[in-house]
């Protein structure tokens, strides 16, 4: 096994202080595990991929290219069937000590329903992935906001309510109920009247679409599943960020303080320094995607340390570790972690690829052994 180089870069650090000179941002290099530094979190996201088992390999080579790291904070998220085997591996005393791992490599789960228990076939709740030894909860990923949850087929099924046969049904039976709003009823006379097939089908699919696009994760789902991963003592991961529309529009910054303030409102200062937040520019993630500019992560990182310093004080602001996410890789983790208000990465494509991982956990830098 080669040795690891470990050339310096400047700027970029293993471990580090936050404080804030003036309006800026600053990371202060601290010695490893000096009391109150801060350690940067680099969490794999799995999403859909792998089995239990190859999912205990995917760990098992990403560990053996990282003998004894501990100053940083390693996260891996399986997917829900993964997490025992996973939890299984990692936990085992002879690997403890062959790896070097301490109790820096975490357990998340990537989802996790706001209800401790009922009758919510296929879901699974905060309380179940306690038990079974999960550490954390990846929340609000932007797959769910937009594709997934609980509204999937939900647009289909309400353009198909655009087709004729469906819409004079309908007139006919609310037509003399004067319980139906008056402008709900002129509508539906309108679009029966229109004899023009094209026009209803081209508005079924504009609907189609634009539903679709927002049919997932409400902002108040979102809020009931942190709420819930706190209850069971649990950490949470919780991802915002702007779509391609909403940056096209000027729009980031109020995006971010919505979803912010819907997530995180009410919450006492002492929980919130607790939760990892992730910057995760939509259009910056998955295959194909570019990663968000250095400045455009500087830019949106220092609106959330700002946003959070404003409601619970700079020396909660300061410690909170805020991750990047989209399309972080081993020849761009240094340049973002060199950003003073980066302090690790949510990492989606490249945590499935166990040498790219391993070069991620070591910031890029080091001709990781092979
Ligand atoms: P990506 O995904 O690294 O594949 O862009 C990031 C994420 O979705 O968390």
């Amino acid at each position: 096994v080669e040795k690891i180089m470990n050339t310096a870069v400047p700027g970029v650090y293993r471990n580090y202080f936050r404080q804030r000179k003036g309006k800026q941002w600053q990371k202060v290099e601290a010695k490893v595990g000096e009391p109150g530094a801060i350690r940067p979190f680099l969490a794999g996201n799995w999403k859909m991929h792998t089995t239990p088992r190859s999912g205990i390999a995917l760990v098992s080579r990403i560990l053996d290219e990282c003998r004894g790291m501990t100053d940083v904070d390693v996260g891996f998220a399986p997917p829900f069937l993964g997490l025992a085997a996973v939890r299984d591996y990692l936990e085992a005393d002879f690997l403890r000590s062959e790896y070097g791992i301490a109790g820096n490599v975490h357990l998340y789960a990537q989802d996790a329903f706001y209800l401790p228990q009922g009758a919510y076939t296929g879901e699974v709740s905060a309380a179940m992935l306690k038990a079974a030894g999960v550490e954390g909860v990846i929340l609000g990923h932007s797959d769910r906001r937009t594709r997934l949850g609980n509204n999937l087929g939900f647009a289909t099924n309400v353009a198909r309510r655009l087709s004729r046969g469906f819409l004079e049904q309908k007139w006919q039976r609310i037509r003399n109920q004067e319980s139906v709003d008056p402008r709900v009823r002129k509508a539906l006379e309108f679009l029966v009247a229109e004899s023009n097939d094209e026009f209803r089908s081209g508005l079924a699919q504009f609907l189609e679409e634009e539903i679709r696009g927002r049919a997932g994760e409400s902002d108040g789902v979102i809020q009931k599943k942190v709420c819930s991963v706190l209850e069971q003592g649990m950490r949470v991961l919780l991802c915002v960020g702007e779509d391609r529309e909403a940056r096209d529009h000027q729009e980031t910054f109020r995006l971010l303080d919505h979803q912010l303030r819907m997530a995180l409102d009410g919450l006492p200062a002492a929980t919130v320094r607790e939760i990892v937040i992730a910057y995760e520019p939509v259009w910056a993630i998955g295959p194909g995607a570019q990663p968000a500019q250095p400045e455009q992560i500087a830019e949106a990182h220092d609106f959330i340390r700002d946003w959070i310093a404003e409601r619970h004080g700079e020396e909660t602001a300061a410690a909170m570790r805020i991750l990047y996410g989209g399309n972080v890789s081993p020849n761009n983790v240094v340049e973002i972690m060199r950003i003073a208000g980066v302090d690790g990465a949510l990492v989606g494509g490249a945590s499935v690829r166990p040498h790219d991982f391993a070069a991620i956990l070591h910031f890029g830098l080091a001709n990781v052994a092979r």
